[in-house]
């Protein structure tokens, strides 16, 4: 383990602890794009609070990341890593918009089969691009750190 002088790993573990968290939250909406729309558009609001949710918690989430100076601390440990760095935190614009149009869509608050099921898969295709980014995320910023801090596959 390469010791660390700048950078606490509490608050390094705290951030990768996030993770962990959006995951949870993911399954939960997972699981609200799987009930039948035709119950009426309460169901429609459901997925739209937890999306707004989910929306304010990423955003906050990217912003302590792109503060929080671990990913500059991961490239400066590790310069290779610069353009990897540079790529995840390039994510997250992308994937708010993402998540934006994902907002949008319910908005609409169509209740037919089709665009729910368009809606649905909408969703998992966010849902890949987040979980792959953060699998990105965390390679990089345990190969800076050089430690298994346990948030692997
Ligand atoms: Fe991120
Ligand atoms: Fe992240």
């Amino acid at each position: 383990m390469v010791p660390s002088d700048r950078i606490d790993p509490v608050i390094l573990g705290h951030i990768l602890g996030h993770h962990r968290e959006l995951h949870s939250r993911l399954l939960t909406l997972k699981a609200a794009y799987a009930e039948p729309v035709a119950a009426g558009p309460h169901r429609i609001d459901a997925v739209a609070k937890l999306l707004a949710e989910l929306r304010e918690h990423l955003r906050e989430h990217f912003e302590q990341e792109e503060t929080g100076g671990f990913l500059e601390e991961s490239i400066a440990r590790m310069p290779r890593l610069s353009g990897a760095a540079s790529d995840v935190i390039a994510d997250h614009p992308r994937l708010l918009a993402e998540l934006d149009s994902l907002l949008e869509s319910v908005g609409h608050r169509d209740t037919s089969d089709a665009a729910w099921s368009e809606a649905s898969r909408g969703f998992s295709v966010f849902a890949d691009h987040l979980l792959a980014h953060e699998r990105n995320e965390n390679a990089v910023v345990q190969a800076g750190y050089n430690e298994d801090l346990g948030f692997g596959d």
